[in-house]
């Protein structure tokens, strides 16, 4: 199967209250552990790929891993670059072939966020390529961007709905308290606020941050319109602590394929739980 838009199971996730997983790819490993999972779940899945991994990775590796986990795996997938900072980022990616792109225009005044979501919307659309936009700042650590917790402002709900009216993307990231990275208190999460945008705007909510975040709240704000949930520390961990464990208890292994590939196994399993906890095995 070739890469898919988001609106190919978006739509479906929202009316059938489940979410689709965007789990991070920051290499070779990540992709088929990803990818083998949502294919033994029968899950539509999500490639997120941040510009720092892109810049890893290479567009054209990305590209060519992505599309060959699609076309192995017989299941929905698309490649989304997540968190993309402008215009051209988003078009290069595109024309690389892409099948979904964030604008992250957060930090902006509101009406210059509309302004340039709606650019990247049209342009997108124009080629079949689905769009998702943020509002609100979502604090934590990604890649070498740092926005303190405390800063992280919190969507305002009237102003999510008329970002959506105004700007047309598939999805919509507001920031309800959830953080980039492990959580070092309680989570808190605004289901009021997520509750007031998800019933008035026919996309689903994005939530990002999905690391860490209990199950229960989890399951809470997909019931309540969340249809798309980002994961990418607890990948990182697995795979981190595994390799660790390996090379601490034997000094004389040294080929990588014998602590990757337990590595790879061990990101399989945190995929595997997620799609399970969004709902969306068996919606392929
Ligand atoms: P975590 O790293 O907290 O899972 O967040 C991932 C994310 O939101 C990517 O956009």
């Amino acid at each position: 199967m070739p890469l898919v838009p988001m609106t190919e199971f978006l739509p479906k996730a929202k009316a059938g209250k489940f979410a689709v997983g965007q789990f991070n790819v920051n290499n070779l490993e990540f992709a088929q552990a990803i990818a083998e999972a949502a294919a033994e779940e029968r899950s539509p899945v999500i490639f997120g790929v941040s510009e720092g991994a892109l810049k890893y990775m290479g567009l054209e590796y990305t590209v060519a891993i992505a599309e060959a986990a699609a076309k192995t795996c017989g299941v929905p997938v698309a490649l989304h670059l997540d968190h993309g900072s402008s215009f051209e980022i988003a078009m290069k990616c595109i024309r690389a072939g892409f099948s979904s792109v964030m604008f992250d225009g957060s930090h902006y005044p509101f009406e210059e966020n509309v302004r340039l979501t709606k650019e990247i919307v049209k342009a997108a659309h124009a080629m079949g390529v689905s769009v998702e936009g943020e509002l609100g700042t979502i604090g934590g650590v990604e890649d070498d961007i740092s926005v303190d917790d405390a800063e992280a402002a919190l969507a305002k709900p009237d102003e999510a709905i008329r970002f959506w009216e105004e700007t047309g993307v598939d999805a919509l990231a507001i920031a309800v308290g959830t953080a980039h990275g492990m959580y070092k208190g309680e989570v808190r999460i605004r289901f009021d606020i997520i509750e007031a945008v998800a019933s008035k705007i026919p996309v689903p909510i994005v939530l990002h941050g999905g690391s860490g975040v209990p199950d229960d709240m989890i399951r809470e704000s997909i019931r309540l319109g969340v249809g798309k949930i980002n994961v990418n520390t607890e990948n990182q961990i697995a795979c981190t602590n595994k390799i660790r464990e390996l090379l601490g208890n034997d000094p004389k292994l040294y080929d990588p394929r014998k602590y990757l590939g337990p590595a790879r196994e061990a990101m399989k399993q945190v995929v595997r739980e997620k799609i399970r906890l969004f709902g969306s095995n068996n919606q392929a």
